[in-house]
């Protein structure tokens, strides 16, 4: 799917934002941290773009910047609790302050998920560590910081696998169990301006979710074809642009009383579940 064609200049004026997972999979359609990174620069933030291979985030970077828009790298492992503090000390310290917090990264098949019977132990954590310990790691350095200003948004990037069946035991139950991150985060944090959402991405045209499978073996047009029937809204897959464009809304003040909740982004997927 193309990019939407709407001006979204100054939505984030004088914003300072942090990506994690801004990198994204090699392939040939845009992922959903990436465009997310690249929109909110577009809206006006100035973006960290931070992901564990330093060269991805470099590629988002560069994008934004060839755009005329700011926007800086980190490398930072979401499973290690002393990256993020230096991470958020270095924001401060170059930036002054954090507005924004887009939590993108999470992992499935390409971290070695499977199904219950078949899932080995050690998987499991690691599954558990990148995408639901990482993302509370991120949070519980970055909302002191916001607490501080007494604003600021968190997104947590979630998915249609939390409310419907999925097969790989690691993913859907890590997705799930960040809707409630989500929640006990916004409650927690309401009464000091800083707000916190959830967004559940349906069936996307990304890399991330595309290239796994060819990898698996299936032929790439049967992926795509097989996704696309399941989409309600025009038979089509999303893209990365339309989960961007859902997080800039609950990033901006457009969203400011927002807080706590869970946007499906999903084409309709969750109507048939
Ligand atoms: N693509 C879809 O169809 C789909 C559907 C539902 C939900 N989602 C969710 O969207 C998010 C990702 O989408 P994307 O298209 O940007 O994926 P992506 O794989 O293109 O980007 C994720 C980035 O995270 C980085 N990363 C992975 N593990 C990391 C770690 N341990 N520490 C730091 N960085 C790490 C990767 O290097 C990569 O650059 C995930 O949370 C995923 O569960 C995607």
């Amino acid at each position: 799917m193309s990019e939407i064609d709407v001006s979204v200049a100054g939505r984030l004026s004088d914003r300072v934002a942090i990506v994690v997972g801004g990198g994204q999979t090699p392939g040939e359609t845009v992922g959903n941290g990436r465009a997310t990174a690249v929109l909110l620069a577009r809206a006006g933030a100035t973006v960290v773009v931070a992901d564990r291979d330093r060269g991805l985030a470099d590629e988002t970077v560069a994008m934004i910047t060839a755009e005329g828009n700011q926007a800086d790298a980190a490398e930072l492992e979401v499973t290690d609790d002393d990256q993020h503090r230096a991470l958020v000390e270095r924001v401060v310290s170059d930036h002054g302050r954090i507005d924004i917090l887009h939590n993108n990264v999470g992992v499935s098949i390409a971290g070695g998920d499977a199904d219950a019977l078949e899932l080995d132990p050690d998987t499991f954590d690691r599954l558990w560590q990148i995408n639901l310990k990482g993302v509370w790691l991120a949070a519980r350095h970055a909302i002191p910081v916001m607490r501080e200003q007494e604003s600021g948004s968190v997104v947590n990037i979630s998915s249609m696998a939390a409310k419907l069946a999925y097969p790989l035991v690691g993913y859907k139950t890590t997705k799930v169990a960040m809707l409630g991150l989500t929640e006990n985060l916004a409650a927690t944090n309401a009464d000091y301006g800083v707000r916190v959402n959830a967004i559940l991405p349906g069936l996307m045209n990304t890399p991330m979710a595309i290239e796994a499978r060819v990898a698996q073996g299936t032929p790439r047009e049967e992926i795509i074809a097989r996704r696309d029937r399941l989409v309600p809204l025009g038979r089509r897959m999303g893209s990365g642009w339309d989960v961007a464009h859902a997080a800039l809304f609950l990033h901006s003040d457009e969203a400011r009383f927002i807080t706590g909740i869970a946007l499906q982004v999903d084409g309709g997927q969750g109507l048939t579940g």
